[in-house]
């Protein structure tokens, strides 16, 4: 199927490897929880280094319609000032393309006493809501949706705890039942089959709630939050970009500053040494709770891997740039307990399969995952489309630099979803 697309992107080859240093930035997961929780507590909050991606501003145009005064205080600066209590907003509330806006948000209206509409594009209004209706649902909630996809139609309404079992590792099904459950009556507990990415829980803490975690169980009890300075660390889902090419274009070697560096986000460095990948950790400290340091990557010879069960939660989003990488390997990786890639803003199993095999890779589709046998070279000369999804673009686009002919990429506007500068930043180490 081709797409209506604004930007069709032609990517060559590139000649010589990639040296030099970028700045990683700021996190998508963490600049939405920023914006949200910063919402709800009562007073001002400064966010240093906030990501203007489509997404956030998705976030943050919905908390200006629910009556929150939000402003730049330079580009990367907000200011965010609230009485702590959200007001009925006047039209439906627009989450873009962002499940994350959709899913957290359905915990933080549900327990309100105001009814809202919670609505997205095409891409979004395709995605599963029933992973956070069902929870929600059992502490009380009220809401209609379109067979359990978006419109989701909330009533507000008053919320009790629950203990809720978690089918999937997902941080944004365990954040919405955390949310409602800050407002809810009782004890509010969430247990995950693995550990999903811990952002809301570290922020959540951050900012004075009563919140505790043990292994995979995290416990929420009614609590005000407090304003702060937040600053937002570099999103490792957007160094991957750089830490997979400068591994596949020989001669390279560079340093990515500023990467957060949370273990439950780490996943993609563990699968790179797995892989005999060259990876080192330059530095690390702790910025608003969060693991950060530098890294430097070299050009290094790969072989296959398994990737499967926890490992899945802490790279899911990396999974179709890794997927490229295990082209580029010795060998067979099998990326197996990956389902949900199919419910991401396309379904990543089918559209990175297909498109890696347009390219000339040799990658089967599984129902959970990819079987991937390198180490292959990819001919090119092929027209790829993104779906929609921000990630594909990019994936793409690192395919491109390896390919022997040209490949146009469709629909190439998406990137700025979650990194509007990713072509400048990458022209600077070319
Ligand atoms: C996110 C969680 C992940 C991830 C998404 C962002 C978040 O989704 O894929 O891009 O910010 O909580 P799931 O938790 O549903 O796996």
């Amino acid at each position: 199927m081709k797409e209506n697309s604004l930007v069709n992107k032609i990517v060559s080859k590139i000649k010589t490897g990639l040296k030099g240093e970028v700045t990683i930035p700021p996190d998508k997961s963490i600049s939405h929880r920023a914006i949200m929780f910063s919402s709800l507590a009562k007073g001002r909050s400064v966010i240093n280094n906030f990501l203007k991606g489509a997404d956030c501003l998705s976030t943050m145009g919905l908390f200006k319609s629910l009556g929150v005064e939000i402003n730049y205080l330079s580009d990367s600066i907000l200011e965010v000032i609230s009485n702590g209590v959200l007001t009925k907003p006047k039209t439906d509330l627009d989450c873009g393309n962002s499940g994350t806006t959709m899913r957290l948000c359905s915990g933080i209206l549900a327990g309100q006493n105001f009814n809202s509409v919670l609505y997205g594009d095409e891409s979004l209004s395709k995605r599963p809501m029933k992973r956070v209706i069902a929870p929600l649902e059992l502490m009380g909630a009220k809401i209609k949706s379109n067979d359990f996809r978006s419109p989701l139609k909330i009533v507000g309404t008053e919320l009790h705890g629950i203990t809720y079992n978690s089918p999937i590792a997902s941080a944004q099904v365990k954040s919405c039942v955390l949310l409602a459950g800050l407002n809810a009556l009782g004890k509010t507990t969430v247990i995950e089959p693995y550990m999903s990415r811990n952002h809301s829980e570290l922020m959540l803490k951050y900012m004075g709630a009563n919140i505790l975690t043990e292994g995979t169980t995290t416990t929420v009890l009614k609590s005000e939050l407090q304003p702060k300075e937040i600053t937002v660390a570099g999103d490792i889902s957007s160094a991957a970009y750089f830490i997979v090419a400068a591994l596949i274009i020989p001669d390279s070697h560079i340093i990515l500053k500023n990467v957060g560096l949370n273990p439950t986000r780490t996943g993609i460095v563990d699968v790179v040494k797995r892989m005999g990948g060259q990876i080192e950790n330059l530095d690390k400290r702790i910025v608003s709770g969060e693991d950060v340091g530098d890294i430097r990557i070299k050009y290094s010879n790969l072989k296959g891997c398994n990737i499967s069960g926890a490992d899945i939660p802490k790279l899911i989003d990396e999974l179709p740039i890794i997927a490229l990488m295990a082209t580029q390997a010795e060998g067979k990786t099998i990326i197996s307990d990956a389902e949900d890639l199919r419910k991401k803003e396309s379904d990543r199993i089918t559209t990175i399969t297909n498109g890696l095999k347009a390219l000339g890779a040799d990658i089967e589709e599984k129902p959970d995952g990819f079987i991937i046998q390198g180490k292959t070279s990819f001919k090119g000369g092929v027209e790829l489309e993104t779906y929609h999804d921000h990630r594909l673009a990019m994936t793409y686009y690192i395919a491109g630099l390896v390919s022997e002919k040209d490949i146009m990429i469709n629909g190439f506007e998406w990137v700025s979803v979650s990194y509007p500068n990713f072509e400048s930043d990458f022209e600077g180490i070319k």
